[in-house]
C-alpha cells in the first residue's frame, strides 16, 4: 500500500517532474530594483553597509537602467539624495530635483522600462523624518499631505510610471490621487506602501539615503511589526482611497502578512526585501556562511509563494543572471 509521503516523492524525482508540479515561479520581470540617485555624487559611491550598491549620479543611473532593461527587470524604483535639506523637505518637489531628473533621462534612454518613484519626505528633511513638525515637534499628519501631492505631480510631470508613497501619512493615497487627477494624471496608478512596519531592517537605507530621524522614532507612524491584523486595515483603507498596488514591508519576516493582504484586498501586492535583509545575506555570504545566489533565489521565491506579484529587491540584478544560469 501507497503511503502518501511515497506519491509525493515520485514527482520529486527529476528537474522535470519537479518542473511540471512548481506552484511558484519567479521570473526577472517580477523584480524592481531600487536605486540611490544623489545630486552631489560623481560617477558613483559605494554604500558601506550595502557592499555592491552604490550611490549614483543621473548618468550612472542610466548606465544602470540599459543593464536592468538588458536583464529584463520589471522596473526601477529611484530615491533621491539632494544635495541640500530644508526643515520642509522642499527639496522633494523641485522641478529638476534629483529624483525628477533622472526620470526624465531614464524615460528618454529606455523609454520601456517601468520607473517607479518613491514619495516621501525623510530623504530631503534636515531632520530625517518623514514628513514636517508641529508645533509639538511631532510629525503633523495634514500638513504633509499637501507637499506629498506636491512631490508625486513632479514625479509624474517628469514621466514616472508608477508613484509610490512610502511616508505612511494618513489620507496620503487620496491626497495624491486627487491631485494627481486635478493636474492630467488620472492614468498615473499609485503603489501605496500600505503596511510598512517600524522595522530595524531599514538601518542600511537610511545609512544610503542619510535619513536617520535626527530625534524620536518613526514608531508614530510606522506600524508596530506585532499588528498582522492592522496591515490588512491599512491596505483597505488605501485601497478605498485609490491605490493601484499595495506593498508590504519589509518582506522576509512579513510573509503572513504579504499572504493577507493579498487575500483581503484582491490587488497585486509588492513586498520589499529591504536594505537590512540584503545585508543580512550579503554579510553571510562574505563570511562565507551561506550560498548567497541559491539563498536569494529561495527568498525572492518563498516571497512570491507568499502572495507578492512583484518584488523590490536590492540583489533583482543579480537575481536575473543567476535565473538565467539556471535554464
Ligand atoms: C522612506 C523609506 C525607507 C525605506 C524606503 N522608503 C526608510 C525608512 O522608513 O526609514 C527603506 C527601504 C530599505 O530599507 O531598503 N520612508
Amino acid at each position: 500500500m501507497a503511503f502518501p509521503k511515497t506519491r509525493m516523492r515520485r514527482l520529486r524525482a527529476s528537474a522535470g517532474l519537479r518542473g511540471l508540479v512548481r506552484e511558484t515561479h519567479l521570473q526577472p520581470g517580477h523584480l524592481v530594483l531600487p536605486m540611490f540617485v544623489a545630486e552631489t555624487v560623481a560617477g558613483s559611491e559605494p554604500i558601506a553597509t550595502m557592499p555592491g550598491v552604490d550611490r549614483l549620479s543621473i548618468a550612472a543611473a542610466v548606465e544602470q537602467a540599459h543593464e536592468a532593461a538588458a536583464l529584463g527587470l520589471g522596473a526601477l524604483m529611484l530615491f533621491g539624495v539632494p544635495a541640500e535639506k530644508d526643515e520642509q523637505g522642499s527639496g522633494a518637489w523641485e522641478e529638476d530635483g534629483v529624483v525628477q531628473a533622472a526620470t526624465r533621462a531614464i524615460k528618454l534612454a529606455e523609454p520601456e522600462l517601468l520607473v517607479i518613484t518613491d514619495v516621501c519626505l525623510c530623504e530631503y528633511t534636515d531632520h530625517g523624518h518623514c514628513g514636517v513638525l508641529g508645533d509639538d515637534g511631532t510629525v503633523d499628519n495634514d500638513a504633509t499631505l499637501e507637499l506629498l501631492a506636491r512631490t508625486a505631480v513632479s514625479h509624474a510631470r517628469a514621466g514616472a510610471d508608477l508613484i509610490a508613497p512610502s511616508d505612511m501619512m494618513d489620507g496620503r493615497v487620496g491626497t495624491i490621487r486627487e491631485e494627481l487627477d486635478g493636474e492630467g494624471f488620472a492614468a498615473t496608478p499609485i503603489l501605496a506602501y500600505s503596511a510598512k512596519f517600524a522595522s530595524a531592517f531599514y538601518g542600511p537605507f537610511r545609512d544610503a539615503a542619510g535619513s536617520s530621524p535626527a530625534f524620536g522614532d518613526r514608531r508614530g507612524y510606522q506600524m508596530d511589526p506585532a499588528n498582522g491584523r492592522e496591515a490588512v486595515r491599512e491596505a483597505l483603507l488605501d485601497v478605498e482611497e485609490g491605490a493601484d498596488m499595495v506593498m508590504v514591508k519589509p518582506a522576509l519576516a512579513y510573509g503572513d502578512v504579504i499572504g493577507a493582504v493579498k487575500q483581503a484586498t484582491g490587488l497585486p501586492v509588492a513586498a520589499y526585501n529591504v536594505s537590512g535583509e540584503y545585508a543580512m545575506v550579503k554579510a553571510a555570504a562574505a563570511a562565507g556562511y551561506l550560498d548567497e545566489p541559491a539563498a536569494v533565489l529561495e527568498i525572492l521565491t518563498s516571497l512570491r509563494r507568499a502572495g507578492a506579484d512583484t518584488i523590490v529587491s536590492y540583489h533583482a540584478k543579480d537575481a536575473a543572471r543567476w535565473l538565467a544560469e539556471q535554464t
